[in-house]
């Protein structure tokens, strides 16, 4: 098991990492619980494959649980329910010295953060992530949110967690294109941070066996960012290398067709050769990138327009002058800040993929 203090001010809580850390670990939930109740939120997936466990623990702690059960997807980051979770919570009696358990991925995790962030002023919150990308990434930096039908996050607040138990053992039973979605954001801090993670995914069998190392390595890097940054107003922008690509990728189709780690390996491509062309990137730096994500097993072409893509990465579309400010990488862990108008970046990337230009 590996311990990871998130230190920030006025306040620390600590991740802890590593196969089997929940059932080890299982007493801490009792401490982080001074009021012997808690209310777990996960999805329906997740808790008929590990919830008897969770439940288990839960009772050989003597703590008064109830389950609040969602539907599977990001649909239920919704405000309706939202307002399930309360009337549970004050169905079940939860106070404010009881606690509230996210034991899901993302969804799970943002939904009940910003419930426990708001149901009676706050509650404490536990954080026990089940995705990859929930492990590496959402459960860490304190975003909480539910989204609106005009678009994702738009409702939530900064709520840091007491406790995050990162089970990588709980990882084994996720489906193959959600643990790829994990890879990429893995990916990602590899090519913002570099240090030792790219020598860890070497290959699938690599990452397996490093994998504790590998969640350690990448929440280090987030919680850098995170305590040097809390509220995301500058430098916890390089978190975003791939995501301005990626994001609009998503949202051209509609959040059906690519996953969110699908469409940032495809962003992160185009933002390595974007460096590259711009002669900002030192020589082979967006080939070593590929190769990493070759290794990792994602896959990164673009299908699609960069037409169609491209005004989606502003908030302003009409405005063919109006300024994207990409991440880029001068080299693999030195990402650097450009703004570029959409339609240099549309010239210079139909040079290179002329194919995609219309
Ligand atoms: N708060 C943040 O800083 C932050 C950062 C990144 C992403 N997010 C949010 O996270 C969400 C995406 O998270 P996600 O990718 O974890 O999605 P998710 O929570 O929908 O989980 C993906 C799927 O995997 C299933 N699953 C979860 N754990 C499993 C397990 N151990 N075994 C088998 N199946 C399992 C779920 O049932 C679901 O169908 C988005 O809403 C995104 O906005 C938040
Ligand atoms: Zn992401």
């Amino acid at each position: 098991m590996i311990q990871l203090d998130i230190n920030l001010p006025g306040r620390s809580y600590p991740i802890l990492i590593g196969e089997n850390v929940l059932q080890e670990q299982a007493g801490l939930l009792a401490s982080y619980c001074p009021g012997g109740t808690v209310a777990v939120v996960s999805d329906e997936k997740v808790w008929s494959l590990h919830g008897p466990d969770l439940e288990k623990i839960l009772k050989g702690l003597g703590l008064a649980y109830t389950a609040a059960i969602i539907p599977q997807g990001e649909t239920s980051k919704s405000l309706a329910m939202l307002e399930k979770l309360y009337k549970e919570f004050f169905r079940y009696g939860l106070k404010r010295n009881h606690a509230v358990i996210a034991f899901g991925g993302g969804v799970a995790g943002d939904l009940a953060g910003f419930a426990a962030s708001t149901y009676m002023r706050g509650l404490p919150f536990i954080q026990i992530p089940t995705t990859l990308l929930a492990q590496v990434d959402s459960s860490v930096g304190g975003k909480v949110a539910v989204n609106l039908e005009e678009g994702k996050n738009l409702v939530g607040s900064f709520y840091q967690p007491n406790l995050v138990l990162a089970d990588t053992g709980l990882l084994a039973s996720l489906p193959r294109r959600e643990w790829l979605s994990g890879l990429a954001e893995v990916v990602k801090y590899a090519a913002i941070g570099a240090g030792s993670l790219p020598s860890l995914l070497a290959g699938p069998e690599a990452i397996r066996q490093n994998l504790e190392q590998i969640v350690y390595l990448c929440c280090k890097q987030k919680a850098a960012y995170v305590e040097k940054d809390e509220r995301d107003t500058g430098e916890r922008m390089f978190l975003n290398f791939g995501h301005t690509f990626g994001h609009a990728i998503e949202k051209y189709h509609d959040y059906q067709k690519y996953n969110h780690g699908e469409a940032v390996a495809i962003g992160m491509a185009l933002a390595a050769r974007t460096g590259q062309l711009l002669g900002l990137s030192e020589k082979g730096t967006a080939k070593t990138l590929m190769e990493t994500m070759d290794k990792a097993g994602l896959t990164y072409t673009l299908t699609d327009k960069l037409s169609h893509i491209i005004p989606l990465m502003t908030g302003d579309k009409k405005n063919q002058s109006s300024e994207i400010t990409l991440v880029l990488l001068k080299k693999l862990g030195s990402p650097i800040l450009h703004a570029i108008s959409q339609t240099e970046l549309m010239h210079l990337l139909k040079e290179a993929a002329p194919d995609h230009a219309k």
